[in-house]
């Protein structure tokens, strides 16, 4: 006989749980795709892109492959390559720094906030110097809204305008945050996100976007996700790339989008809970009522060793987590020979030590919460 009880598991994120809700209507939206056959620029392509331009407020959203080419795409668009450098935080995914070394342009990293994991606006202008002792040119800054929670765009917009940087909103984690009332996406001049099935809107594969404001921007990166194509398809004006979203990705997303707004409240009130329950225990996140987060990760901060202590009681229980991100970029092997900026990177160091994310989805029933929460504060006292 089993003497061993069967602990359930509890999920990560779980995707399944929005296909029970939604899923006869995302499979109606593809096979409507797979009746008219336009795989490539069909016609929910326009449909989903005016429906996330009216949804954050930006002029124009441009549907792309993933959340890497639209980074990619922006600094093409940008004319950013060799000689010019990128100032990105290191406490961050791969994707950002990586853009950035795939045009030719270096990736200098700077500090980043301890409370919000975003950058520093303090930091910027030593970072800028870094690059400028390094012989680079520094035209650019990613801001990363980390986790869901916007950066600092009031206090960094400045910073840029003064320094010259032309600011790239990676809001891969983010899209559909706001800042006082107004969305991501029209924060910056350019912003990207991902539609990765894990992020808070995602797909049913890979897929991307970037939002401007800027007619001119939009023209062009229209171009570019379509191998520079000018006015016809055999008229190419410049080098691009096959960087188009698929059709059938849009079909999912419009119907995810219809609900998102909702899953977005349902993922606030989910991260207040946990602030709420677990504050004398842990370091927990930011909150904030001048901002709104979408919580792509819910993300607590243990001291002193005990993460890994954390991580395998909680996974005796069934109780997945996650480490974002153990290593920072700049400790990355590919990454690790780009400058840093001036003054090290202390605090990015120590959040790579401590942070520690727990299961988190709109769908996360308070009973399954409330184990997580019993489990965490057990393993902690
Ligand atoms: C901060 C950040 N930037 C960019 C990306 C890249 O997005 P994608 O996986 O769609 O290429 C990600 C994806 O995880 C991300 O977290």
């Amino acid at each position: 006989m089993n003497q061993h009880a069967r602990i359930d598991s509890v999920p990560f994120i779980d995707v399944a749980a929005q296909r029970r809700r939604l899923g006869k209507r995302i499979d109606d939206a593809i096979a409507r795709v797979t009746e008219h056959c336009q795989f490539i620029n069909g016609p929910e392509i326009g449909e989903l892109e005016r429906a996330l331009a009216d949804f954050c407020g930006a002029r124009h959203a441009i549907g792309v492959a993933s959340g890497t080419d639209a980074l990619v795409l922006v600094l093409m668009a940008k004319g950013i390559g060799r000689g010019d450098a990128v100032i990105c935080p290191s406490f961050t995914y791969a994707a950002s720094p990586e853009a950035v070394a795939l045009v030719g342009a270096t990736p200098v990293f700077c500090e980043v906030d301890e409370k919000t994991f975003n950058i520093d606006p303090a930091g910027i202008e030593r970072a800028v110097m870094a690059a400028k002792r390094a012989g680079l040119a520094p035209k650019a800054l990613m801001t990363v809204d980390l986790f869901g929670l916007p950066a600092d765009y009031e206090a960094i917009n400045p910073v840029a305008g003064k320094l010259g940087l032309y600011v790239i909103d990676d809001a891969a984690q983010a899209f559909g945050a706001a800042a006082k009332g107004r969305k991501l996406g029209t924060l910056a001049p350019a912003t990207t996100t991902s539609f990765f099935p894990a992020k808070p809107l995602g797909c049913y594969g890979d897929g991307g976007a970037v939002f401007t404001d800027d007619d001119a921007l939009a023209e062009t990166l229209r171009s570019l996700r379509n191998h520079g194509q000018g006015t016809d398809r055999y008229d190419n004006v410049r080098i691009g790339m096959t960087g188009r979203l698929d059709t059938i990705q849009a079909a999912v997303l419009i119907e995810k989008l219809k609900i998102f707004p909702e899953e977005i409240v349902a993922r606030e009130r989910i991260a207040r809970r946990y602030n709420a329950a677990l504050a004398d225990v842990v370091t927990v996140p930011h909150l904030s009522n001048e901002h709104t987060c979408v919580w792509a990760q819910y993300t607590i901060r243990v001291s002193g060793g005990r993460r890994d202590a954390l991580a395998a009681t909680l996974r005796a229980q069934g109780i997945p987590t996650a480490q974002y991100y153990p290593v920072p970029s700049h400790r990355q092997g590919a990454y690790r020979d780009y400058p840093v900026t001036d003054g090290g990177l202390a605090v990015t160091e120590k959040l790579a030590g401590e942070v520690i994310s727990l299961p988190m989805h709109a769908y996360l029933d308070e009973a399954t919460q409330d184990r997580i929460i019993t489990a965490v504060r057990g393993a902690l006292r």
